[in-house]
Formats: C-alpha cells, structure tokens, sequence
C-alpha cells in the first residue's frame, strides 16, 4: 500500500523539476518521503510495523501522530494507522496481562487492558501513542485508552525505594528510570487534557508525587544525567546513561509546567537536557547511545525518543543549543544515514549499517522535530 498523499508527491516533484532545489534541502519533503518508506513496513493485518517489536510500534505511532499534527500531507495516513491499530493490535500483544485474554480481539469496544502486556514502561509508551493520536484527531476513545492504561497503572505504585515508585514489570523488582519518567509523563500529560478540575488535580497530584519521589532518588549521576536504575538496595547502579532517559522526563516536566507551573520544574529539565547533549553529543553535536551500531532490538528507539522530548522542551524554554542538536541530528541523518531506499539507521553520524522499523522510526523523531522547532 503507498501512503504518500498526492499534495506530497507534488511536493517532491516540484523539488526535482525547480532548478536549485533539491528533495535533499527541504525538510518537510524529507519527512514525508521518510515517513513513507516507514510505512513499507506497516502491517496492516497485525496493525504493527514489520521488524520492530510491539513497544517500538508505540512510538512508530507516536511520531507519526507528531509529524500529522504539524504536516496536514500526512493526516489521513496517521488517521487511517490510529484505527487500523486499535482494531488490529490487540491480538498481537506479546504477553496479554491477566485480565487480557490475547484471542480476545478489539469488537468495537476499546479496552484500555488490550494495551497491557506486563511491562509496566510498554503500557505507558502506548499511552503515550493514544494521547498523541488523541492530539490529532481529538477522538475520545484514544484519550479513553490512555487513562485507562495508566488507572491500571497507578495500582502499581511501589513502597519499596523511598515509599514510591514503580518498579519494571509485574514480574521484575528493578526500579528503573524509564518506568518512572513515563509515569510521570502520562499523568502531567492526562493533566492537560483532563475534561474537569477534579480530573486534573488528580493526575497533577500523581504527576507531582512522581517527580518529587524521582529527584529525592539516586538516578541522577554527578553530572546531573540520569542511570538506568536503582540497586536492590535504591542506590544508583551506575547502569548505562541513555539517550531516552535523558529525554522522557525533559517532557514529562514540560507538561506538569503546563498543568501546575513552577519554576523549578523547567529549571530541572533545562540542567538535564544540557547535560545530556554534554554528554551524548559529538562534535557536530549529533547524539549518540554507546551501544551503536549493535543496539537492537529496544536501544535503536532511544534517540529519537530523546529528541522528541527536547523538542517539547524548546517549545517551552527556548534554547539555541536544542535547536542546533535538533538541526546537526535531522541533516546528518539525512545526508550520512540513509541508505538508497530511503531508510535511516542507528547511528545519526554514519555511516548506514542496516535500518528496520526501529532505527528509521526513531531517527523519523529528529527529521520531524527538525521541522516542529
Ligand atoms: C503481518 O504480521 C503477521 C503477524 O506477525 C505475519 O504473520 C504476516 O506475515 C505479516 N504480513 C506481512 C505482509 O508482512
Ligand atoms: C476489557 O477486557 C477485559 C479482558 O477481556 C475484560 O475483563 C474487561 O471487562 C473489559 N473491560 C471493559 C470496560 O470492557
Ligand atoms: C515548586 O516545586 C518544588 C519542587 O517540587 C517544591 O519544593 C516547591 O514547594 C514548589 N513551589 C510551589 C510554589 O508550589
């Protein structure tokens, strides 16, 4: 099936006929054709993206939300993908939780628990897709879907490291960021889409005791970036300092600013972001996850996820240095790490090794946000 819309087709074929005008330059052309060579591996049976896993298509939904709301080419695609998904997903969550039986499929009714497949961050990064897909098309089963993902969500609030927190999974005991930054965000994120004040003071509450609990831990390094997680005795394990947790809470404080401000939530995101581009950043100030170019199967969606996030920042607080990573990512991606198919890899800076729907969904994220800022 071709998703590219005619309007950006004109787009591209103006960009070849006009002389000193090149595809390569324009970066709303750049986009679509990237979001189109995505949609090559969009499933439309599983509602899925072929070589990427069920988390991985949370977000490959996510930035194509994000590029509709800003690229009017590209909404019918992203409209057709929120329903075809929401019907056909379900089926192939990889480990249904309990209340959901996996042969149950979606018979018109949304269910919120279709969405829980036992590890607490996959759950949230599909509440984060509906609220996105929420965005576009103002639908309330998509807003319905997400609330209900994290109503399931808030009985999972631990007592363990320092009275709170989440931990990984219902299964494992690890108290990681990732899980935590998420909770933080769907909640500030539900905040502002909350239809009374009684809702909204709700999820702000939950979105306050989360941050207030996650600074008083041990994620932070010296250096103010965060670690992947906790030891089993709540000390920092000095676990790998990636991308997206760099970039998860940048927006999740953007949005509880939004619903409640506070100074100190934007200060705090501003010290973490500009540490991480300290850290993550090489000289052309391309970002990079220690991992590249092995980083499959769950690494390959870090970074964009990280951009994504810093975008949501420079919308709020304004910085040149987030403009100028956001720019050096999308233009090194495009003209370093693509390959003739127009896919993108893992490592922004080149060269190409491979692309799957992982690595180009998440280099799309730095391509769109290129444009957003
Ligand atoms: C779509 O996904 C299903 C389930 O993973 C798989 O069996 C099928 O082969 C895929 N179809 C295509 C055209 O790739
Ligand atoms: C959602 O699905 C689960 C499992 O199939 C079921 O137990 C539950 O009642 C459903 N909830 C709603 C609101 O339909
Ligand atoms: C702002 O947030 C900080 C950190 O969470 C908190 O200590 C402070 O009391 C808050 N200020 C107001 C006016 O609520």
């Amino acid at each position: 099936m071709q998703f590219l819309p005619w309007g950006a087709l004109s787009t591209v074929l103006v960009g070849l006929i006009l002389p000193g005008f090149t595809v390569a330059e324009d970066a709303n052309s750049r986009v679509q054709i990237a979001l189109n060579a995505l949609q090559n591996w969009y499933n439309t049976t599983s509602g899925l993206w072929n070589t990427c896993g069920w988390w991985n298509g949370a977000n490959c939904m996510t930035v194509i939300a994000d590029l509709a709301a800003i690229d009017p080419f590209v909404l019918d695609t992203a409209i057709y993908v929120f329903s075809n998904t929401l019907q056909n997903a379900p089926a192939y969550n990889p480990q249904p939780g309990p209340e959901n039986k996996v042969q149950s499929r979606y018979e018109g009714a949304a269910n919120a628990s279709d969405w829980l497949d036992s590890a607490y961050d996959d759950d949230m990064w599909w509440a984060l897709a509906w609220i996105a897909a929420y965005d576009v098309t103002n639908d309330d089963t998509y807003l319905g879907l997400a609330q209900g993902i994290f109503s399931s969500l808030t009985k999972a609030w631990g007592t363990r490291c320092g009275g709170g927190g989440l931990q990984w999974s219902t299964t494992s005991s690890y108290v990681n960021a990732i899980t935590n930054e998420l909770f933080l965000s769907v909640a500030a994120h539900l905040a502002n889409r909350a239809s009374s004040e009684s809702e909204r003071d709700t999820y702000v509450g939950w979105a306050q005791k989360q941050w207030d609990w996650f600074a008083a831990q041990d994620f932070f390094g010296p250096d103010y970036t965060i670690n992947d997680g906790l030891l089993e005795n709540c000390q920092n394990n000095g676990q790998t300092v990636w991308s997206y947790n760099q970039g998860v809470i940048l927006g999740g404080l953007v949005e509880l600013n939004r619903a409640a401000p506070n100074d100190t939530y934007l200060e705090s995101a501003n010290k973490i972001a500009q540490a991480a581009i300290k850290t993550l950043s090489d000289t052309n100030m391309v970002i990079h996850d220690v991992c590249e170019p092995n980083c499959a199967p769950d690494a390959t969606q870090f970074k964009g996820i990280f951009i994504r996030n810093l975008q949501m920042l420079q919308q709020d607080s304004p910085n040149d240095i987030y403009k100028n990573v956001m720019e050096a990512c999308a233009n090194s991606i495009w003209a370093n790490d693509r390959n003739d198919q127009n896919q993108l890899g893992v490592n922004w800076a080149g060269p190409f090794s491979s692309a799957d729907a992982s690595t180009h969904s998440s280099a799309l994220d730095a391509l769109v946000a290129a444009i957003a800022v």
